[in-house]
């Protein structure tokens, strides 16, 4: 409550955000800051009739309740009671900034690049910003972050989440949480659980062991909950082991409020509610959009006793109490009116998105020293965009689906890349890539090709190959072919094919960057900033040598009706290692300008505790950052797969400079999920800590014996 108040009474002396308008005490005595949310959410539950209830059980169409014919809006909306001083609930995606029918809102990168940072304190200031943006947009709970694990790389929402491993998701969506929550604002963590295909989403049941599900899908969201301390939950389309998600009590009560102490609200996503008794027994609160099954179908339910009224009160509960943790009712933002057509992106706000772009952003390939770009005066730089769609030489800000942001003020690579160039006393020269010929002669007459490739990832369908569309490969290949000095700039939303690579000097992975692309990918180019960015994500050499490559797997047997995890543990760099595959590009790789040494590893146990140090150089010449990252290889006995990421830190250093970094590893680093005891166990054995620059560059050993 403190942390809460303070924050949004600074942000209210910073004039950002608005004092709370003074409620009569007398009228509503739960408006006393002195109170504890619990303590607030059961005085006003005493006054509450069960009709005053079952009304915050259900969203309403907006556009009616709030008599709008069209223009900006939320995607969803709660109507609040006045008479009881609650406000109104009001949902807007999403991750990648304020979306919806929103304008003037920054579009940041998409998620997937916000997880290549591995940079949480970066992460948080998004959060934070993104947080303030929504409230100034009048919107009081954001449906983000995703923390859906990359099961498979052609899920068509893989650039809306944080990449394949559950550990990096759920320090990644943590530190979002955290800083969204500094603001009057309740974070949404989605798509609970095992939301991790497109293809027949609603439907589709994901079959999948109990140790899997709480080592590899559940613990982002365990992470969210407890580390984040996340206000609001939404559970998904489809099912998880026959059962929808959305009336699973294994799911929303056992795990959820059982085993994380989750103490807050839990909403359907939109669509997701198929039931009312068991749903709502089941553990969900918010029916949204709402009006199906909850509404009048649950008073009927209650008034019936098939759903009891301890149920309602606990679900009254569940809403009231984040709501009050969070400052919904004291600082309940501006109306829609107010703000519907105000301009909230500040010029902080699009630095941080920049921030996150240049961090996010993955060298993969440097040969020869292509990059970064040191053009001689009078030289020429040929830039080639895809034919069509986003990622010609036009900025790429968002995927598709809820997660779309529109940028008014997109910064395209062409004009960045050109003003950057002109600095350096050369000259671009550009095609749209259309021609392949036409582009590959233009190439030709440049001292150096970047071409700008892409994917288009959509929510509602998966890719059916990683490979790149609308013949950029050919495209491609055909300028490597005239210029010696090819570079490819990638804008996809996770993995792609790159049968071409072997022929290109360069290759950036710059996702799908948001807003400041331009002025990013010449940042990047240029050496303006050094990369820094590392895989959330593996590569795979082609679309069949993946962790689930049957059809039973992915998208299911049956018309989708059922995937199998039959993968089970091995999911990404997990799957690979176990199988002794070679990735295209390992998790946790990139590169970097400058390079970075690793010496004396050091680990020293403080009671349940050990701490592993070691020293990181920067031995090359220039600035820049590493990301060393800790895994834990367990007994075999103990039945997980070679390794898995348990620390990892950000370090900048200056040529010459190096650091001890420290990473901590608790009881939960070692455990393994015993199903039929049902808790965490820690296998007696040797475990080997790797410590190195990504999942396959291994640099330093030790043992921790338990
Ligand atoms: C469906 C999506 O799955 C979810 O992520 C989103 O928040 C809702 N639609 C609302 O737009």
């Amino acid at each position: 409550m403190h942390r809460v108040t303070l924050v949004a009474a600074a942000a209210a002396a910073a004039g950002v955000v608005a004092a709370a308008p003074a409620r009569s005490a007398v009228q509503c005595p739960w408006m006393n800051l002195a109170a504890t949310p619990a303590q607030r959410a059961a005085q006003l539950l005493a006054a509450m009739t069960t009709s005053d209830k079952l009304a915050l059980f259900t969203g309403v169409d907006p556009h009616a309740a709030l008599g709008v014919a069209d223009g900006p809006l939320y995607v969803g909306y709660v109507p609040g009671n006045p008479a009881l001083c609650i406000p109104a609930l009001t949902l807007n995606d999403g991750p990648a900034g304020v979306a919806d029918l929103q304008i003037g809102t920054t579009s940041f990168p998409a998620p997937i690049a916000q997880a290549a940072t591995w940079d949480p304190a970066l992460q948080r200031t998004l959060g934070r910003t993104l947080g303030l943006e929504a409230w100034n947009k009048g919107i009081d709970v954001l449906l983000g972050p995703d923390v859906n694990i990359a099961r498979v790389p052609e899920n068509g929402r893989n650039f809306e989440a944080f990449g394949e491993d559950p550990y990096l998701s759920g320090q990644t969506a943590a530190a979002e949480i955290q800083g969204i929550q500094e603001n009057p604002v309740i974070a949404t963590v989605k798509h609970f659980a095992v939301n991790s295909q497109e293809t027949n989403r609603y439907y589709v049941s994901s079959n999948v062991d109990d140790r899997t599900l709480h080592e590899i899908y559940l613990p982002p969201f365990e992470t969210a909950v407890r580390q984040g301390g996340v206000g609001a939950v939404m559970c998904a389309y489809g099912l998880v082991n026959g059962t929808f998600d959305c009336q699973n009590p294994a799911l929303l009560t056992t795990v959820l409020r059982g085993q994380f102490g989750f103490r807050g609200l839990v909403m359907s996503d939109w669509g997701a509610t198929w039931s009312t008794v068991q749903s709502a027994n089941a553990g969900l609160d918010l029916e949204m959009p709402g009006g199906r099954f909850f509404g009048s179908a649950l008073a009927d339910a209650v008034s019936a006793g098939a759903v009891s009224m301890q149920t309602v009160d606990g679900m009254a509960l569940d809403i009231l109490t984040s709501m009050f943790r969070l400052g919904l009712f004291d600082h309940p933002p501006p109306a829609l009116e107010s703000v519907s057509s105000t301009d909230v992106s500040t010029a902080a706000d699009q630095q941080v998105a920049l921030r996150a772009a240049e961090e996010g952003t993955v060298l993969l390939r440097n040969e020869g020293g292509v990059l970064p770009l040191r053009p001689a005066p009078g030289s020429t730089i040929a830039l080639i965009g895809a034919p069509a769609g986003f990622g010609d030489l036009r900025a790429y800000t968002s995927g598709g689906g809820s997660a779309f942001v529109a940028s008014a003020t997109p910064v395209a690579p062409l004009g960045a890349i050109t003003a950057r160039a002109a600095r350096a006393g050369a000259t671009v020269v550009s095609a749209d890539g259309s021609d392949p010929a036409a582009a590959a002669a233009l190439a030709r007459t440049a001292s150096v090709a970047v071409v700008f490739a892409y994917d288009q990832e959509h929510e509602g369908v998966d890719r059916t190959t990683l490979a790149l569309p609308n013949g950029q490969d050919q495209l491609i290949e055909q300028v490597a072919a005239a210029n010696p000095h090819t570079i490819v700039v990638l804008d996809t939303g996770g993995p792609v094919l790159m049968p071409w690579l072997d022929q290109v000097d360069g290759v950036v992975e710059a996702w799908y960057p948001g807003e400041r692309d331009g002025d990013a990918i010449a940042a990047v180019l240029f050496g303006d900033v050094d990369p820094s960015g590392k895989l959330p994500q593996t590569f795979p050499v082609s679309d069949a040598s993946v962790p689930a490559a049957s059809t039973n797997q992915w998208p299911g047997s049956d018309a989708a009706q059922d995937a199998s995890f039959s993968e089970a543990l091995d999911v990404g760099y997990r799957w690979y290692d176990a199988n002794h595959v070679a990735p295209l590009f390992p998790f946790g790789f990139g590169l970097s300008y400058t390079r970075f040494s690793y010496s004396r590893l050091r680990i020293a146990r403080d009671r349940s505790r050990y701490s592993v140090s070691f020293t990181l150089r920067n031995t090359g010449s220039l600035p820049g950052a590493d990301v060393p990252q800790l895994y834990v290889d367990d007994p075999r006995a103990a039945g997980e797969p070679p390794k898995q990421l348990e620390g990892y830190e950000r370090v900048f250093l200056r040529p010459g400079r190096s650091t001890r970094v420290t990473f901590v590893l608790d009881g939960r680093s070692f455990a393994y999920w015993d199903t039929p005891t049902a808790t965490w166990r820690i296998e007696p054995g040797l475990y080997r800590i790797l410590v190195g620059a990504s999942s396959r560059d291994i640099r330093l050993r030790g043992f921790v014996r338990r």
